[in-house]
């Protein structure tokens, strides 16, 4: 099961009607698919008109409590493979017991690992903040969306990512792979159109290629407690959404995670940069410390040859555990990797 959680700290951006949507796209494209709505104001919910009886406050209360149950009460489904898992505004209350435990961060990554074999796709919904749900939520996935709208603010949804890996970087070793998702886009407006030219710059291969346009019938939809694709199958943002659905099944058929590791006792900062990051030292691609000398990360690479080196502290070396290397243009040496 891939796991895809859509995240921005910002309200509004988009998130609920990505959630919804892109999952039901998916379950059209016959993928099984689980739609988790994480966010207490329960949005998702209400946007696919489905009356929450037993739903995530339910199953993770079940889970806190070490009852072990089937997952077959918590589920509603919504069509022939979209099965939701539904919220309420009892999940707020559930968040203090989240933080009583170690494993606080974990709790979603644990308790779908249970059921990742019964799913294609697992899309979660969440809550415009950076607590422990969506923690959750990130350190359950394996790739997050973020949605961004036209305006600088969303773009605090990269900083946000910055902030979740900072806070968290000596935790999990395993990063998602993030991708930015334009949404709301409307190329009459000049703002709009200089937007996508900025990120489109700053975010490089992490936008996706697929734009949501802005089409009033998804507001619609939403108030109607339908998708697009059942109140207008034929507007604009049924169409963006299904081929933002084909974007997301083809990224995911291809990643590959690559393990880049590094020993070293007296560094202070490792990274790996190359050209799968445009060369940049970022807080995406720090090692984290796993024991006193032991320096890693798992990185999502879709398939092809990458050249990179490890800048540890403000020294620069190729990976000693690949013997793989190519000349680089400055007389030294680059470490190869080539995923299959
Ligand atoms: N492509 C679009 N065209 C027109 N309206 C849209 C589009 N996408 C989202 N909207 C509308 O924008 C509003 C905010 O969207 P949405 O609820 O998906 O954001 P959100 O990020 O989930 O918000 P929150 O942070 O409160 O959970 C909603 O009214 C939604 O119907
Ligand atoms: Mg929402």
């Amino acid at each position: 099961m891939k796991v895809i959680s859509i995240l921005n700290q910002k309200g509004g951006c988009g998130k609920t009607t990505t959630a919804v949507n892109l999952a039901y796209a998916l379950n059209k494209q016959g993928y099984k698919t689980l739609l988790i709505d994480l966010d207490p104001q329960a949005h998702t919910t209400f946007s696919l008109g489905i009356a929450h009886v037993l739903g995530i406050p339910d199953l993770l209360e079940n889970y806190l409590d070490s009852h072990c149950t089937g997952l077959d009460q918590f589920l509603t489904q919504r069509d022939q493979n979209l099965f939701v898992i539904t919220s309420s505004i009892g999940l707020s209350a559930l968040e203090h017991k989240f933080s009583l435990r170690e494993d606080k961060l974990f709790v979603l990554y644990k308790l779908l690992n249970r059921y990742a074999s019964e799913y294609e796709y697992c899309i979660v919904d969440c809550p415009p903040n950076l607590g422990v749900l969506t923690l959750n939520a990130y350190f359950a996935s394996n790739y997050v969306v973020v949605p961004l709208t036209n305006c600088d603010f969303s773009l605090k949804g990269m900083e946000t990512l910055n902030q979740i890996i900072d806070m968290t970087q000596d935790l999990s070793p395993t990063a998602p792979a993030i991708y930015y998702l334009f949404t709301q886009y409307d190329k009459r407006f000049r703002y709009s159109v200089n937007f996508l030219d900025k990120i489109k710059i700053l975010l490089g291969e992490n936008l996706l290629k697929t734009i949501i346009r802005t089409n009033i019938s998804m507001r619609e939809a939403a108030a109607n407690g339908q998708t697009i694709f059942e109140y207008k199958p034929y507007a604009r943002g049924a169409q963006d959404y299904m081929l933002l659905a084909g974007e997301i099944a083809e990224i995911t058929k291809d990643q590959k995670w690559a393990r880049f590791v590094l020993k070293g006792k007296n560094y202070k900062k490792v990274y790996v940069v190359g050209d799968f990051n445009q060369w940049q030292k970022s807080e995406t691609f720090k090692l984290k410390k796993l024991d006193s000398d032991t320096w890693c990360i798992n990185l999502p690479l879709r398939k092809g040859k990458y050249s990179y080196k490890f800048c540890a502290d403000e020294t620069w070396c190729t990976d000693p555990f690949n013997t793989f290397e190519e000349d680089d243009s400055f007389g030294g040496k680059n470490s190869i990797l080539h995923i299959e």
